[in-house]
């Protein structure tokens, strides 16, 4: 399960509104072949894994390890459950079942009426953390919500002597860029627009691909015709919502099968979707700067302060991971979060 596990992380970030999924077929103690989902539309893993046999006869007698509950239903693909039990295995653990209650257990059922020794719940936790994405978009059809920011020790998101410098270390950048190869789109606020001129591509072994890049700004605010999110190749992938609020965003990107979305500030925008408690995730790089100034965190250049017009908001690190790069911290966690009355 553990190698179907690294099948399926292949996939992350490219499958929506699908999971990830990884697939292992193993007989007499031997990995015979391997496979994970693509994107949607594309042969799911179970697939993939009987395609890369030798040859298909090899699957009769063989145990398949799937992280997710095979499916049980025509989609754009013909159900899995009737190609595992076409080929002949003996037994198939799962990882987890199908968080989408039409179709949780059904699969399992189908196999084990098939004959088929069907076990569950295999390496669950780390099948889980893989589909929670998947989990809460097909449960409230709106994406995952990850806040991502370098922010220096005083808890500042720029230095304001450093003109535009970076805060964080080479190393940082590079895990930020595979966060971001994890996301369907990338968020930011029309002050970060207008600043920084991101690019929001996905930059990653010399390759260059555009997730869903949006921008949040003001009901008549002006944006720059000429930055990058508008004239460069992908500009077609790029959205710009007027005066809409969070709430109202995030239904549409789920709408348009963002998965899971990453903010990248700035500080006002961070705090519009904090405040409102519709983040999920944190990924906050904490750097070796105190900043003495510059724009907060969370709060950005508002006129009040983020807490007076929110109240306090607690949140508790359910799940949290700390990881040095070069000199920063990753501090990256799950937020669940109550209002401190
Ligand atoms: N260190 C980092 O990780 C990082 C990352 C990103 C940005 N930054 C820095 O952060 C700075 C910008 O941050 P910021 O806080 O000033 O601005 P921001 O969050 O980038 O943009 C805020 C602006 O977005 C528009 N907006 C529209 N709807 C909104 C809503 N519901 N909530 C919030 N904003 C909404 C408003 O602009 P209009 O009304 O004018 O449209 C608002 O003033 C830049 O200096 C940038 O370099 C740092």
């Amino acid at each position: 399960m553990r190698i179907a596990l690294r099948e399926a992380q292949k996939g992350v970030g490219r499958t929506a509104p699908n999971p990830p999924v990884g697939a292992v077929i193993v007989k007499n103690g031997k990995c015979l072949s391997a496979g994970w989902h693509r994107s949607a539309g594309c042969p799911h893993a179970e697939v993939e894994a009987v395609k890369n046999l030798q040859c298909p006869e090899l699957a009769r007698g063989a145990d398949l390890y799937v992280t997710l509950e095979p499916c049980s239903t025509q989609g754009r693909t013909p159900p899995c459950t009737e190609l595992i039990l076409r080929s002949g295995f003996r037994r198939v653990f799962i990882g987890t079942v199908d968080p989408n209650p039409l179709h949780a257990g059904r699969g399992l059922r189908i196999l084990r009426q098939g004959g088929i020794e069907v076990y569950d719940g295999i390496c669950e936790a780390e099948c889980k953390i893989l589909l929670r994405p998947f989990a809460k978009f097909i449960t409230s059809r709106r994406p995952w919500v990850i806040s991502k920011a370098a922010m220096t020790l005083d808890g500042s998101l720029t230095l304001p002597q450093a003109n535009g410098r970076w805060l964080s270390s080479e190393k940082s950048l590079k895990a930020a860029a595979k966060i971001r190869s994890e996301c369907d789109a990338i968020l930011v606020g029309a002050n970060t627009l207008r600043i920084d001129n991101p690019r929001l591509t996905i930059r990653r072994g010399g390759s260059e691909r555009a997730p869903l890049r949006v921008v949040m700004a003001g009901a008549r605010s002006k944006l720059p015709k000429n930055a990058e999110l508008f004239t460069d190749k992908w500009s077609g992938r790029t959205v710009v919502f007027h005066g809409q609020s969070p709430a109202q965003v995030l239904d549409t990107l789920g709408s348009r099968d963002v998965m899971t979305l990453l903010i990248e500030g700035g500080g006002e925008t961070h705090a519009a979707f904090v405040g409102e408690g519709l983040v999920d995730e944190v990924a906050i790089f904490l750097t070796p700067w105190i900043s003495g100034g510059g724009v907060p965190a969370i709060g950005g250049g508002q006129e009040k302060p983020f807490f007076e017009k929110t109240g306090n908001w607690r949140f508790t690190v359910t799940e949290s991971r700390f990881t040095r790069y070069g000199d920063d911290i990753l501090c990256r966690g799950l937020l669940a979060h109550n209002i401190d009355t």
